[in-house]
């Protein structure tokens, strides 16, 4: 962290100093995980699940931090007392943000591709400036701030995910670090039994677009109509992507190679670049002119972008990681989380990658979250695209996503075509003993059905 004391630290957080003098400096990292303490540091100590961080302030003390943020004082330990330490935590990074006029700040939110735009627009820009960017999907009021807390006077770029899950909470981690470039991706339908509808949701996500800063942009997704009409949410200047033929970055001719992997002209203003991404899924396309799109809104140079976006790889895991094993199966993991229209892009990867190779192609689909009352009518509707796709076996895995199977059984699967199983191991056991050479197979899940361990599994083993 940038060196600041700890009375500032306290008048900021509205805390109270206990057993710490107020000169004392915090300027080393700033953790809520004790074994990542050390000296100089500030250790922020949250109730846990399992553990209290409060039951880690002698440690991380005897460790050098140079003080503890708690709710409570810890005998002989330096700490700034505060009523909640997450909110103080946020307090903070808004502090330490806003003694950093010249911090770029990028923002984005969308229901999918968060994290595989981040991934993409950290790429862009770190041959341009430092960039600090979230580990993985640390996109809530832990992880944000968190992140926000790395930057420093060297620092040119924050790229920061930002996550709703209710109204206020995209506009909260915005008053933490206030976007220079705000960005929609797309209003989908996760989360949506905590919204209850998908204007709640577009109400959630707009909250960026207002937050823009003077002089800033507003990024949203042509394509969308929801996002599209987030431009009336800001006066600033606002840039639109898409294949909308009046979107400002556009995509036109998509391919997607024998690797499934998409190739696209990129049009910006009157130029015209040939774009081969390294990404799987035709999805990756809308993530990367978003991501194109914000970067040039931060001065990178088209010619740039799209050097950038040809060179760019896959950094976060879990997401549509294809991998080939020794006897020829490919894996598609992307296990990492499951909703609607992920499902439905990674199954179209998952068939153009079979046609490209001739190969035979498998769908194991666990469960997908938080769909409230449409829960049954989505995944039927998933059972029923898989036959229409014509993908050649089907699994659907775990008592939620029955109804993928029965909705594939209703469209005219028949025989083996579609299975239903109630475990993970279970459908690992099926696909021992029917995986062909060759065969390409798709696992798609919400982490919490242990599909990624079955697609570790199968990484693992290649059977003669
Ligand atoms: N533009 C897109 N449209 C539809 N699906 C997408 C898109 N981009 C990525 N996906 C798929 O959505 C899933 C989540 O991707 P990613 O982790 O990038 O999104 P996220 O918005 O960060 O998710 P989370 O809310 O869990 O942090 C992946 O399975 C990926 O294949
Ligand atoms: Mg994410």
């Amino acid at each position: 962290m940038i060196p600041v004391s700890c009375g500032q630290i306290a008048e900021a957080v509205g805390g109270e100093l206990a057993g710490v003098d107020p000169a004392a400096v915090v300027d080393g990292p700033v953790v809520k995980d004790s074994r990542e303490a050390g000296p100089g540091g500030l250790f922020v100590a949250l109730p846990g699940e399992r553990v209290d961080g409060h039951d880690y302030v002698e440690a991380v003390s005897a460790a050098g931090v140079t003080v503890s943020l708690t709710t409570r004082p810890v005998e002989g330990c330096p700490c700034i007392v505060v009523a909640d330490t997450q909110v103080a935590l946020g307090e903070l990074a808004r502090l330490v943000v806003s003694k950093l006029p010249d911090l770029v700040v990028i923002g984005l939110t969308g229901s999918q591709g968060k994290t595989s735009t981040k991934d993409l627009i950290a790429q862009l820009l770190r041959p341009y400036g430092v960039t600090v960017a979230p580990v993985g999907s640390f996109n809530n009021e832990l992880g944000h701030p968190l992140t926000a807390l790395q930057a420093d006077e060297n620092t040119r770029f924050l790229v920061a995910e930002m996550g709703a899950r209710h109204i206020g909470d995209v506009k909260y981690l915005c008053r933490i670090a206030p976007p220079t470039v705000g960005l929609v991706l797309n209003v989908g339908r996760s989360h949506i039994g905590e919204f209850g509808s998908q204007d709640a949701i577009a109400q959630a996500k707009g909250e960026l677009i207002e937050a823009v800063v003077p002089g800033g942009t507003a990024v949203l997704n042509a394509d969308d109509p929801r996002v599209a009409a987030m431009a009336s949410r800001t006066s600033e200047t606002v840039k639109t992507f898409g294949e909308a033929p009046d979107a400002d970055v556009r995509a036109t001719g998509i391919k997607l190679d024998a690797g499934g992997r998409p190739g696209f002209e990129l049009h910006i203003g009157d130029s015209t670049f040939d774009i081969q991404l390294q990404l799987v899924g035709e999805h990756q396309v809308s993530n990367a002119l978003a991501a194109a799109t914000a970067v040039l809104a931060v001065g990178l140079k088209p010619e740039q972008v799209a050097e950038g976006l040809n060179a760019a790889t896959t950094v976060s895991k879990w997401r549509m990681e294809v991998t080939e094993r020794a006897d020829g199966v490919t894996v598609i993991n992307d296990a990492y989380n499951a909703n609607p229209d992920s499902v439905r892009a990674a199954l179209k990867a998952l068939v153009a990658l079979g046609r490209a190779r001739g190969a035979r192609t498998w769908a194991v689909l666990g469960p997908m979250g938080e769909l409230g009352d449409t829960s049954l009518e989505e995944h039927d509707g998933i059972g029923r695209l898989v036959v229409r796709l014509d993908v050649n076996r089907l699994v659907a895995v775990g008592e939620a996503a029955r109804p993928i199977h029965l909705g594939a059984s209703l469209e005219g699967s028949w025989g083996d075509e579609s299975a239903y199983v109630e475990s993970s191991d279970e459908a690992l056991a099926l696909l021992r003993k029917e995986l062909r050479q060759g065969d390409v197979v798709l696992v798609k899940a919400s982490r919490f059905v242990g599909l990624d361990r079955l697609a570790t599994a199968l990484l693992e083993e290649a059977p003669q």
